[in-house]
């Protein structure tokens, strides 16, 4: 198959969706790889590294769209590149698709095939969301701890406190990938850390694995409402799968926090839960709302591009070389996790909780992809 990389356009955005070494092993499939010109410069990778793989070096994005049978990206296709895509054409990339709209009837209009690396389910597991959320949660105590000082227009606490002053208190909402690695990095820097989740299990794990300054809460309206007052920095990070993000601080919640209290939304890609939040860009990263400062950029994992590259092309080389090899059709009928990431087939929905998010008709992957 002949595999596309286009340049990302996405503001400051900067990873790449192949390493080198990954162009190496889908060549050495037999395939044929096209990236384009400096791709891979803003993580560190050369034309020159790429070529060395036996890759292609394409001087613009038209021709990578148009000569690549599928297209292997990182972030959702921006409007110019929503109009290269065309039928029957297999896009592999993050979508999120459930909140965005006219990303979703744009694709679907192309009769191109979307597989979303966001929803790819292996049992319980997201192995190609893990990566990036792990980023992600990594990065929103580092942002949030910034955020919280004064010239920030924070409230001017150090996350660990001093001897003698009491440290902060991080509230995370969602102990998933996110949370859990956000809860590791405020622990480790000395915070007290609430984490509220709603899966006993996955509160139990918590429990077991984590240091004594982190504490797990059942998640109700009630108890976030109790510990808001109590809250220095405030991190979103839950997710129900391919769906909007449930709203569980709402505006009028705001005046119960602090003034210069910080809230870290990075569950802002598939909507946010916190109201107040809507998404940012690393440019301009934070806005300010009833005296809370609040962060909510949507691609966090693109200020560290190099490590998010790595982090992400291990996850989803296997995958690219199954979908390349079995081609969408065979992918999805022999391989039930590549069911379910085909989001949009010939320009049918065929994600139950994309079409749920936009009460729109959905058919099964497998049944599409029977007819290709
Ligand atoms: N902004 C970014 O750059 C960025 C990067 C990576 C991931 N993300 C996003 O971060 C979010 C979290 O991802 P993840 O990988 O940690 O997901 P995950 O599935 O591992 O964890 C989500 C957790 O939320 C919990 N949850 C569900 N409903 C809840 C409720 N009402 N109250 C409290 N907890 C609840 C679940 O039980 C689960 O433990 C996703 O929306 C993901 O897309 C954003």
């Amino acid at each position: 198959m002949i595999l596309g990389i286009p340049k990302e356009i996405k503001v400051l955005e900067a990873r790449v969706a192949l390493t080198p070494t990954g162009a190496h092993a889908l060549v050495e499939a037999g395939h044929t790889v096209l990236i384009e010109t400096s791709a891979g410069c803003g993580s560190g990778f050369s034309n020159e590294e790429y070529a060395a793989a036996g890759a292609k070096i394409v001087s613009h994005a038209d021709e990578v769209w148009a000569k690549a049978e599928m297209i292997v990206k990182v972030k959702e296709p921006q409007p110019v590149e929503i109009a290269r895509a065309r039928p029957g054409q297999t896009i592999f990339t993050y979508f999120h698709f459930a909140a965005d709209r006219a990303l979703t009837e744009g694709m679907l209009a192309t009769g191109a095939h979307c597989f979303a690396y966001e929803t790819l389910q292996d049992g319980r597991h997201l192995p190609l969301l893990t990566p990036m959320s792990e980023v992600a949660g990594r990065m929103a105590v580092q942002e949030g701890a910034k955020a919280l000082q004064a010239p920030q227009g924070g409230r001017g606490v150090l996350l660990g406190g001093l001897p003698g002053v009491a440290p902060s208190n991080v509230m995370i909402l969602g102990g998933g990938v996110v949370g859990t690695q956000a809860a590791w990095m405020a622990a480790g820097l000395g915070a007290n850390v609430y984490i509220f989740d709603v899966d006993l299990e996955r509160m139990r794990y918590l429990e077991d694995v984590m240091p004594p300054n982190v504490t797990t809460i059942y998640s109700s309206r009630g108890a976030i409402r109790e510990m808001l007052p109590h809250t220095d920095l405030l991190i979103g990070a839950v997710l129900i799968m391919g769906a909007r993000a449930p709203k569980l601080v709402l505006k009028e919640d705001l005046k119960l926090m602090q003034n210069g209290a910080v809230i870290v939304d990075v569950a802002v890609d598939q909507g946010g839960c916190i109201e107040t939040c809507r998404p940012t860009t690393h440019e301009n990263p934070t806005f300010v709302i009833d005296g809370v400062v609040h962060y909510c950029v949507a691609n966090m994992p693109g200020a560290v591009p190099r490590t998010s590259t790595f982090g992400l092309t291990n996850a989803t080389l296997p995958y690219v070389l199954r979908l390349a090899s079995s081609g969408p059709k065979n992918a999805v009928l022999n391989d039930p996790r590549m069911a379910t990431c085909a989001n949009v087939l010939a320009g049918k929905l065929t994600h139950s909780a994309v079409a749920k998010a936009f009460d729109m008709e959905w058919t099964a992957a497998t049944e599409v992809a029977a007819t290709l």
